[in-house]
């Protein structure tokens, strides 16, 4: 393992969206305009605000419009929200969107049960987003899901992964995140895959995205930054998970990321310690723990007073050495 040498990596926060679509309890809006604002001050690259999703797919994020009109545009984030057909696109871009995430499943069944389309369908659909979005002169990132594998065929072949890169590649979209859907990726395979894509599409910006749904989160994440990913997305607190892929749970937790990244010399811009302040914030909206693990600890240099009785335990540690002094 290498230290970071102060090397730039860009984080992308999804609580907003990929967390925010799993909770039962419906935030606010108000609350979630609140939160917004309070995680454009935190050093992000990205905010992953909200999906322009039908309201009956994800009732969590019906008031997508609202969100995205009231929330204050700190400049240097980027503004950006997940879009799955043309009545999203229209939607987002009425609501001055500044990046398209559209999504598809390099899964066929992951597809049709997530969007209810083949993924020709999905690909057919997504084009027409590109056309409006390249009219629209906003740059589209492409979300792959299950690239690591679908909790419902098992491996999903690499082939067939580098097949929707490409085709999205020829369609002029900027970026494309590859997703680990349900925590299927390990670290090995995270590095094959990547050093595959950042090889093979060279002009594309690409971003990892993983769950933690088997603990290899945090491993994932620096498999892929040794593989030369700079971009990752990362969930407040370590909420998150697709409602449509069984055995979804959170996000790799930003807080968990960025404190790993820092402790090894990377550079993520991101405020540690404004991170775990709204994480508290964010428990309170979710009303319930989170799963993340460095806002409950604290980074590693958080400091514990000793026990009460500690005097106490010094001054008999002393009285030995008087003991053991005598002849
Ligand atoms: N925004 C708002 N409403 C939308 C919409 C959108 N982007 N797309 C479709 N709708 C509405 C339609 O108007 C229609 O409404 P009606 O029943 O009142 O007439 C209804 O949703 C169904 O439309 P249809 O085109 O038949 O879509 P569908 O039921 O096949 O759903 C998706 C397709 C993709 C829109 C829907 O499955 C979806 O939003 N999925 C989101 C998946 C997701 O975000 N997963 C988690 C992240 S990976
Ligand atoms: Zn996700």
């Amino acid at each position: 393992m290498q230290s970071g040498h102060g090397k730039r990596l860009y984080l992308n926060e999804v609580s907003t969206r990929d967390g925010f679509q799993m909770e039962s309890r419906f935030i606010p809006t108000d609350d979630k305009v609140a939160f917004i604002n309070r995680l454009s001050d935190l050093g992000y690259a990205k905010i992953e605000v909200t999906s322009f999703t039908s309201a009956k797919a994800i009732p969590a994020l019906q008031d997508g419009e609202a969100v995205m009109q009231r929330i204050a545009r700190r400049p240097g984030v980027v503004y950006t929200a997940l879009v799955p057909n043309a009545r999203g696109a229209e939607r987002a871009l009425e609501s001055r969107i500044e990046e398209f995430n559209v999504v598809m499943s390099t899964s066929e069944t992951h597809n049709l049960v997530n969007l209810r389309m083949t993924r020709e369908q999905s690909f057919r659909q997504l084009s027409e987003v590109i056309t409006l979005a390249q009219s629209a002169k906003v740059p589209v990132n492409v979300s792959l899901s299950c690239v690591f594998g679908c909790p419902m065929e098992g491996e999903v072949p690499l082939e067939v992964v580098l097949g929707w890169i490409d085709r999205f590649a020829q369609r002029g979209v900027q970026g494309i995140t590859l997703c680990d859907t349900t925590g299927m990726a390990y670290p090995t395979q995270v590095q094959e895959i990547c050093a595959t894509a950042l090889l093979r599409q060279q002009a594309l910006d690409f971003t990892a995205h993983f769950h933690n749904t088997r603990a290899m989160g945090l491993v994932n994440t620096l498999a892929a930054v040794e593989s030369g990913i700079v971009r990752f997305d990362g969930s407040l607190g370590g909420i998150g998970g697709c409602p449509y892929a069984p055995g979804a749970t959170g996000n790799v937790a930003t807080e968990d990321v960025a404190h790993m990244l820092a402790c090894i010399g990377y550079d993520t811009g991101l405020n540690l310690d404004g991170l775990i302040a709204a994480a508290a914030e964010l428990e309170q909206l979710v009303e319930h723990a989170l799963p993340a693990q460095v806002s409950r600890a604290g980074h590693r240099l958080t400091r514990h007073a000793p026990p009460p009785d500690f005097s106490a335990i010094l001054s008999r540690a002393h009285e030995r050495d008087i003991l053991e002094a005598q002849p």
